[in-house]
């Protein structure tokens, strides 16, 4: 029977480092603040009008999956990108991928809008695909610039010290054999919380030229909204269900895991989960001290990274998770 298997993870996250204390200057915040609060101590923000783009971040973080993989662009045969944060309105940014990496056949170039759990939602479609036979080696990316749109004043504190740039990859391959890779995926959605962290306008309810209209300097909902208790208190509920029902599918017990990398959205909801599980310190992957919340790119950015520091050992059972913006939340169960 097919399965799928990840052979190469990559990662890249823009050289400008924004630390907390940086943040002081521009609004009234403080280190103690965000550190107590999220964990967070710095984060990556694009150079607005430099090279790093979201497509452009997710091609570099592809170019080292597929060298990890021992792989040539040409050598796959479908794209699927994760992101919030597009280059463009329309088209999505797996297009940009495709012509980035200078592919020459005409694949297909899928684009994700599942915003936090937008990399799972990924990487299980690839598992599917793989798993039919459709395709052999499908390459993953979630990647994203929210700098450039958070307000960076006292008014939006609440939201931007939290969130940073960067990305991550995978490629997926196909494998003979159903005891290593992908086990099973779980995806979830709750609908009627989708205001509760979103970005509302301009969009094709609220159009460019409504906001010139009403020319209120008050209305910032072309900024992201989150209601921060609120999606705290679903996130660490949520986050222990999916896991659990990826355990039981299974037929395994949280002691069984090897590595949990949860979606990196606050240090606080991690460690929430991780107390739930009973999981030791080496059971658990966060690095958004360094990066912040990077949304989609902030799980492959984080195996990424385990993987090179050699924390996840072949035969290893991998758990991701993830919650966010739609509600959507989502569980991959891994054979390494
Ligand atoms: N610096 C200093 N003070 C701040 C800041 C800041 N950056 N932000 C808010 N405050 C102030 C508030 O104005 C408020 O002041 P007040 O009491 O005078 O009104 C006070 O701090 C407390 O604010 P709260 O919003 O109630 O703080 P809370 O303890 O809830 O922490 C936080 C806020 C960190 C956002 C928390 O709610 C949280 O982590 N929520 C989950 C959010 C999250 O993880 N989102 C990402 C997951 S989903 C995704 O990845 C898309």
């Amino acid at each position: 029977m097919l399965n799928s298997k990840i052979v190469g993870t990559g990662h890249y996250v823009p050289d400008n480092v924004v630390k907390n204390k940086d943040l002081e200057s521009v609004m009234e915040t403080s280190d103690d603040w965000i550190v107590e609060r999220t964990g967070i101590h710095e984060r990556r923000h694009i150079v607005l009008g430099g090279e790093d783009t979201t497509s452009t971040m997710g091609t570099k973080a592809a170019k080292m999956a597929l060298k990890n993989a021992n792989l040539q662009p040409d050598d796959i045969d479908f794209i699927i990108f994760a992101t919030l944060s597009p280059d463009y309105y329309f088209p999505g940014p797996g297009v940009l991928v495709q012509e980035q990496l200078g592919m020459k056949s005409e694949i297909g170039a899928l684009d994700v809008r599942n915003q936090c759990s937008g990399f799972i939602y990924g990487l299980s479609v690839a598992d599917q695909f793989i798993k039919t036979g459709m395709y052999t080696n499908v390459l993953v990316i979630g990647s994203e610039v929210h700098s450039g749109g958070l307000d960076m004043t006292t008014r939006g504190r609440g939201v931007s010290v939290i969130f940073g740039d960067g990305a991550g990859a995978v490629v997926m391959q196909a494998i003979d054999n159903n005891k290593t890779g992908v086990l099973s995926s779980h995806l979830h959605s709750e609908g009627k919380h989708a205001e509760e962290l979103s970005l509302i306008s301009p969009s094709t309810t609220d159009w460019v030229p409504n906001f010139i209209e009403r020319n209120d300097p008050e209305d910032i909902r072309y900024y992201p909204y989150m209601n921060g208790n609120f999606v705290f208190k679903n996130a660490v509920v949520r986050f222990q269900q999916v896991i659990m029902e990826a355990l039981n599918h299974n037929g395994y017990k949280p002691e069984e895991i090897d590595m949990l990398i949860p979606h990196q959205a606050n240090l606080r909801i991690s460690q929430f989960i991780q107390k739930q599980m009973n999981l030791p310190d080496s059971k658990i992957f966060n690095n958004i001290q360094k990066y912040g919340n990077t949304t989609a790119a902030s799980i492959p950015i984080a195996l990424s990274e385990a993987v090179a520091e050699g924390r996840i050992k072949e035969g290893d059972l991998l758990c991701l998770a993830a919650f966010g913006s739609g509600f959507t939340w989502a569980a991959a169960l891994i054979r390494w």
